[in-house]
């Protein structure tokens, strides 16, 4: 399978076998993330982030680092030249000249694709807007194959945020691929967009409620995520939503004892801090799964 210069912008553009592919290379990247490697020796990473980030920036750095490769970049882009109105294109075809490979988040949908349209090096879409999130379902895909030993047969919940949430978006997009059973969870009014949900309906059966309590006795995973505060065009209506769903030590007891939790993190108030310390808890294994994922998609993007 041949992976060499290619865009990842959306999750859709990849096959079954293909996320397979990614999902194996990432296992066999959990020992050179320990001991570091060369294999992308002075190959240059640039992340051109336009939108607040902890984890997907600097996991992406990390990745970059511990194949050996440098990174360049900027996670503020009012110190940049779009501060003086420099559009994205022209700043596109200024960085691609800096780097091998472009990480770009950045808040309107579309912006990846459009980047990758004018960029000669290849871009990975590290949040587009509120649509797309790909390689973070590559992590979340290879966190629950890691925790459950396999994702065909599970039955798995999308929890909170499903309009505007761009990681149950790729990430529901990536299931439907598998044979799996799939929750979708939410108050009316942020259901999962139509788009996503009108390509994924006749591949899996769907399951849509607003009601976390009466899912939870009957799924082996838990998706969670925050309402995506930004996002709303009118902030009454976020603060409507705020806290509409909430796992504590209750919640789990009347779950399975093999459930596991997983989110994208950041959390708000969506899981209370006693959950952190239950064995259901994989939240914080995800975020080091976001290393061993990215380590793999750099290498087979830039494979030597
Ligand atoms: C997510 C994002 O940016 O979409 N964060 C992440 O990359 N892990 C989730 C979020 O912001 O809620």
């Amino acid at each position: 399978m041949n992976f060499k210069g290619r865009d990842v912008i959306s999750i859709e553009d990849f096959s079954r076998e293909e996320i397979d592919y990614i999902l194996k290379n990432s296992e066999s990247m959990e020992s050179i993330a320990l001991k570091g490697s060369k294999i992308l020796e002075g190959k240059i990473l640039a992340t051109m982030f336009f939108e607040p980030s902890t984890r997907t920036r600097l996991s992406f750095e990390a990745a970059m680092l511990k194949l050996g490769g440098s990174t360049i970049g900027f996670a503020d882009a009012d110190i940049t030249s779009v501060r003086k109105g420099e559009n994205l294109s022209d700043t596109i075809r200024t960085i691609e000249n800096y780097a091998d490979i472009i990480a770009l988040r950045h808040p309107l949908e579309g912006s990846a694709k459009l980047a990758a349209e004018f960029s000669r090096v290849p871009i990975l879409n590290a949040g587009s807007g509120a649509d797309e999130h790909p390689t973070q379902a590559f992590m979340d895909l290879y966190t629950i194959k890691k925790e459950k030993g396999k994702i065909d047969g599970l039955k798995i919940a999308l929890v909170g945020d499903l309009r505007y949430g761009r990681t149950v978006h790729s990430l529901a997009y990536a299931l439907s691929l598998y044979n799996i059973e799939l929750y979708l969870i939410s108050p009316e009014s942020l259901r999962m967009r139509k788009e996503v949900f009108r390509s994924i309906k006749d591949r899996i059966s769907i399951i849509q409620d607003e009601n976390l309590e009466k899912v939870i006795p009957q799924i082996d995973v838990l998706y969670i995520t925050r309402i995506q505060k930004e996002r709303f065009p009118d902030p009454t209506e976020y603060y409507k939503m705020k806290g509409v769903y909430k796992i504590d030590l209750n919640t789990l007891k009347t779950g399975k004892n093999d459930l596991i939790i997983l989110h994208p993190l950041p959390r708000i108030d969506e899981i209370s801090s006693e959950v952190d310390y239950t064995p259901q808890a994989k939240y914080f294994q995800q975020v080091w799964n976001g290393i061993v994922v990215r380590m793999a998609l750099l290498s087979l993007v830039l494979a030597t």
